[in-house]
């Protein structure tokens, strides 16, 4: 069996980007919730459309993301699973449909997940992430993995982000809380390179 990792973090904190090289060089699915939901956003729910949630930073309701989630690990042999759960009755779920290899926080100040978030621009072909700043592509606008172009996501502008930061720290900090308690949680110092960040996890990874 593939390994089974758990990365937790606020938005912006690098959770795809970790992700997805956790993904290739473990040879595991990667679940993400916030993909699975941009990809069907304008899907009809009894709640209303996922649009409708995240234009406005909201969380979409539970019922809808763990459908998503049930299912994607049950085709799964191994995952890294990014973005879920966010508040405590998903991570109880999540408990009753699976056991973890490693739970990792990524941790990063507030700060900087702002400029992150407002500065970040993705490939509209393959989802690579990139930064104006931190994490530029050889050609301004065209992504370096498949020349895709390079949008911004709608909710990225600096008011919707501060509505998900704070969403972030009322629902989401309580489940970090929850798994630091059963004393499961790694924290992982996410202010580093990308590529620092990404030995920091993989040394947790092996050793599970
Ligand atoms: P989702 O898509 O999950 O967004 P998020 O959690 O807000 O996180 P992000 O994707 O914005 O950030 P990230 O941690 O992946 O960072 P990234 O690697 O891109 O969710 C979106 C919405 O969907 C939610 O608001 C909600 O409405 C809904 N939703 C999703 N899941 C749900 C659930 N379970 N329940 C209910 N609703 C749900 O990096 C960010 C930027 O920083 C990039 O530009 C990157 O290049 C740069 N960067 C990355 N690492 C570094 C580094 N080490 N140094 C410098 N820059 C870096
Ligand atoms: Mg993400
Ligand atoms: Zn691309």
């Amino acid at each position: 069996m593939g390994k089974r990792i758990l990365l937790l973090g606020a938005p912006g904190a690098g959770k795809g980007t970790q992700s997805k090289r956790l993904a290739e060089t473990y040879g595991v699915e990667h679940v993400t919730t916030g993909d699975a939901l941009r990809a069907n956003k304008d899907m009809e729910t009894e709640y209303g459309t996922p649009r409708s949630f995240m234009e406005k930073g909201e969380l979409v309701p539970d019922a809808v993301v763990n459908e998503i989630v049930e299912a994607a690990l049950a085709d799964a042999d191994g995952y890294v699973l990014d973005g879920y759960p966010r508040n405590l009755s998903q991570a109880e779920y999540l408990t009753e449909i699976t056991d973890l290899d490693a739970v990792i926080y990524l941790k990063v100040a507030e700060s900087e997940l702002v400029e992150r978030l407002t500065g970040r621009r993705v490939c509209d072909d393959c989802g690579t992430n990139f930064h104006v700043k931190f994490n530029q592509p050889e050609e301004e606008g065209v992504c370096d993995d498949c020349g895709g172009e390079l949008v911004q996501r709608d909710d990225d502008t600096e008011e919707t982000v501060r509505e998900r930061l704070s969403v972030f720290e009322e629902n989401t900090e309580p489940v970090i809380e929850h798994y630091r308690d059963e004393g499961v949680l790694v924290e992982v110092d996410g202010e580093q390179t990308p590529d620092e960040v990404f030995e920091d996890i993989r040394s947790v990874v092996d050793d599970a």
